[in-house]
């Protein structure tokens, strides 16, 4: 689904990415670590059309991926969930789903308005498809009632409604408790039954090998380490980052 071949990218003076390479399968979930610093997050820029890396090349779907934007990069069903999630707080979940996408409709014949039942009607459909239960009575409401686990379980529904084939999450359970940390695990696992390629960044080893099928480790723009979750250790790991 997406390879990346030799990557590099510097800002100013500091190398950012130095040769990086690294390959998805559809259904696959990868995890990226690494110290701070390291280039997790410029390499997701880069596959998600933010940055242009200086040297190498992507493929995405057996294509040259030249995204030049994260709109680009979205309409080739390419989708990243920052931290922030980017919900708008005061609106509810139809609306979010929807949000800058609204569906219209006609209305009396003379002016289009926003079609309020259909935004609704998929919202629920598209939250059962992912297992999510959100109470009936929640998904009126604006989204900054809903709890952290449901505030992201909103972001990756959105994606998937918008047909992601690979998603992007930086850091998908670091605001979140322990129950609905296994919540988004779980969701995690629900979209590789449905092949999506998934690149999640964590520092949170326990989700990681909860999750993941395979993890990229990355040190000073370069990475260091690659592995099969199942051939590898937290200790093993850890040592990588540091001093791979
Ligand atoms: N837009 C930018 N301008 C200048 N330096 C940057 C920019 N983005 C990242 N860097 C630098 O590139 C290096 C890698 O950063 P980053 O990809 O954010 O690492 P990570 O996400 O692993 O913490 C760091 O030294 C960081 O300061
Ligand atoms: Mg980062």
């Amino acid at each position: 689904m997406l390879e990346v071949k030799g990557v590099s990218k510097h800002f100013g003076g500091v190398k950012a990415l130095n040769n990086v390479s690294m390959n998805l399968q559809a259904g696959e979930v990868l995890a990226l670590a690494g110290d701070n610093g390291a280039g997790k997050s410029t390499l997701i820029k880069i596959i998600s059309g933010v940055h242009a890396p200086d040297t190498g090349s992507l493929a995405y779907q057996d294509q040259p991926l030249h995204a030049n934007s994260p709109l680009q990069a979205r309409n080739l069903g390419i989708e990243t969930i920052y931290q922030d999630l980017a919900l708008a707080d005061n609106l509810d979940v139809g609306a979010n789903i929807f949000l800058g996408r609204e569906p219209m409709k006609s209305f009396l014949g003379m002016t289009q308005i926003i079609d309020r039942q259909r935004m609704l009607k998929e919202s629920r459909e598209v939250l059962h498809s992912l297992d999510i239960e959100i109470p009936e009575s929640s998904l009126e409401q604006p989204v900054r009632n809903l709890s952290g686990g449901q505030r992201q379980a909103i972001a990756i529904s959105r994606a998937i409604y918008w047909n992601a084939k690979l998603l992007i999450m930086d850091e998908p359970t670091a605001a979140l408790g322990v129950p609905e940390q296994r919540k988004v695990l779980e969701l995690i696992d629900k979209l590789r039954t449905q092949k999506i390629g998934i690149i999640f960044i964590s520092h949170n080893l326990n989700d990681i090998f909860a999750a993941s099928d395979r993890i990229l480790i990355l040190r000073q723009g370069r990475v260091v380490g690659e592995s099969k979750i199942s051939e590898t250790s937290r200790e093993k790991v850890v040592s990588q980052m540091v001093s791979g």
